[in-house]
C-alpha cells in the first residue's frame, strides 16, 4: 500500500518487526528496526540478496551515533556538521550488540542521517535506528519513486511512503573511517573533493572489491541490454546495427541525433547534479518499454560525474 503520510501507522509497523519502504534524498529505503533480526532477514528475502552484505543504520540525530558505532573519531563530528543530515554514510568500528545481519558479520557498521523530512520524522517517530537497503530487488535499479517501489516489491512491503521524487537520485557515499586514512567505498554524489576540502587532506578511493555489493557487476542493471559508448563512437555504432537490432533507446547529453521509429533518444542533463536526480528514473522507464537495448552516452570526465560514471559502469557491466 502508498500513502503520503502516516508516520505514526509507519512508526508501528517498524517497532513490530514489518518492513516500511520510505523516501531518503537519494533513493528509496527498504527500512526495518536496526534491532530486530528476523524483520532484518525478512528484508533480505523481499530483495532476494545474500545475506553477508550489510546495511546501512539509519538514524535522526547525530547523538546516535554512539547508539551503533564505538571508538568514533571526531573527524566524524566534522563531517556530519559539513554533510548531515545528507548523502554520507560513514563507516566505523560497531557497538558489540549490533547484529551480524546488519553488519555482514564485520565488526564495522555504516550510518547516515538522510535528509529528507519524511525520512527524519519516520526515524523521530520510531526512535531507534532503522536499516535500509534501497528498496529494489538485488541487482535491479534502485527506485527514485514510490511507484518504482511498487513495482520492484508490491506487497511485499507492509507500507511504502511516498515522499516525491528523490532529489539526489544516487546512493550515498560511503566513506570508511576504521583505518588511519578515509577511504571512499561507494562514490557518491558528495565528492572526494568535497570531504577532502572539510578534511584539510585528500581521500582516497578504494579499488578494492571485497564486502561491497555496489561493487558487484551488474549492480543498478537494467534487463535491457544496456551499452555505454563514447559521444564520438555512438553515431557510427548505430550505423552499423543491423535492422533487426532496432529499436533503441538512446541516453545522451550532448548528442545531436535525432529520434526516429527505430531510435529514440532521451536528452539527458548536462549538468552532473540535474542527471544524478534522473538517471535511474530514466533508466526504469527505457527498461520498462520494448526497447532491444539501451545506449548511454558517456558522461565528461570530472569530479563532479564521478559517481554517476560509477553507477553507469555497473550497469553497463557484461554478464
Ligand atoms: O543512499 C543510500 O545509502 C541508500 C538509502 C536508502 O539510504 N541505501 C543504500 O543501501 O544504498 P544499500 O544496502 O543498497 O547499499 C549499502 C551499501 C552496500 O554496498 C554495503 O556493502 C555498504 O553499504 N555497507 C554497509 N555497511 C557497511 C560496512 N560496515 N562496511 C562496508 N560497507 C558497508
Ligand atoms: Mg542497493
Amino acid at each position: 500500500m502508498i500513502i503520503k503520510s502516516d508516520l505514526t501507522k509507519a512508526a508501528a509497523l517498524l517497532s513490530a518487526g514489518e518492513l516500511v519502504a520510505f523516501p531518503t534524498e537519494t533513493v528509496y529505503g527498504l527500512g526495518a528496526d536496526a534491532a530486530n533480526e528476523a524483520a532484518i532477514r525478512h528484508i533480505f528475502a523481499v530483495k532476494e540478496r545474500p545475506l553477508h552484505h550489510p546495511l546501512i543504520v539509519h538514524v535522526a540525530h547525530v547523538d546516535q551515533i554512539k547508539d551503533w558505532a564505538r571508538r568514533i573519531p571526531p573527524v566524524v563530528y566534522t563531517l556530519a556538521k559539513a554533510f548531515w543530515p545528507g548523502p554520507l554514510t560513514v563507516v566505523l568500528p560497531k557497538q558489540p550488540h549490533v547484529l551480524d545481519v546488519v553488519t555482514g558479520g564485520q565488526d564495522t557498521v555504516g550510518i547516515r542521517i538522510p535528509n529528507h523530512p519524511i525520512a527524519i520524522a519516520l526515524l523521530k517517530a520510531f526512535g531507534g535506528g532503522v536499516v535500509a537497503p534501497s528498496a529494489n530487488k538485488f541487482t535491479h535499479i534502485s527506485p527514485t519513486t514510490a511507484q518504482a517501489v511498487w513495482e520492484e516489491l508490491g506487497d511485499q512491503v507492509s507500507l511504502i511512503l511516498d515522499g516525491g521524487p528523490c532529489s539526489v537520485g544516487l546512493e550515498s557515499t560511503i566513506l570508511d573511517l576504521t583505518g588511519d586514512h578515509p577511504v571512499i567505498l561507494r562514490p557518491g554524489m558528495i565528492a572526494s573533493r568535497g570531504i577532502a576540502a572539510v578534511l584539510g587532506y585528500p581521500v582516497a578511493a578504494s579499488g578494492s572489491v571485497v564486502r561491497m555489493p555496489g561493487m558487484h557487476h551488474l549492480h543498478y542493471a537494467p534487463v535491457t541490454k544496456t551499452k555505454l559508448m563514447t559521444s564520438i563512437a555512438l553515431p557510427g555504432f548505430l550505423e552499423t546495427l543491423a535492422p533487426e537490432a532496432f529499436p533503441v533507446a538512446v541516453m545522451s547529453y550532448s548528442t545531436k541525433i535525432v529520434s526516429s521509429s527505430s531510435v529514440h533518444v532521451v536528452k539527458m542533463p548536462a549538468e552532473a547534479k540535474a542527471y544524478a536526480q534522473g538517471l535511474y528514473h530514466t533508466m526504469r522507464l527505457l527498461d520498462g518499454q520494448q526497447f532491444n537495448q539501451i545506449i548511454i552516452e558517456l558522461p565528461p570526465e570530472g569530479k563532479d560525474w564521478e559517481a554517476i560514471r560509477d553507477r553507469l559502469y555497473k550497469a553497463t557491466a557484461t554478464k
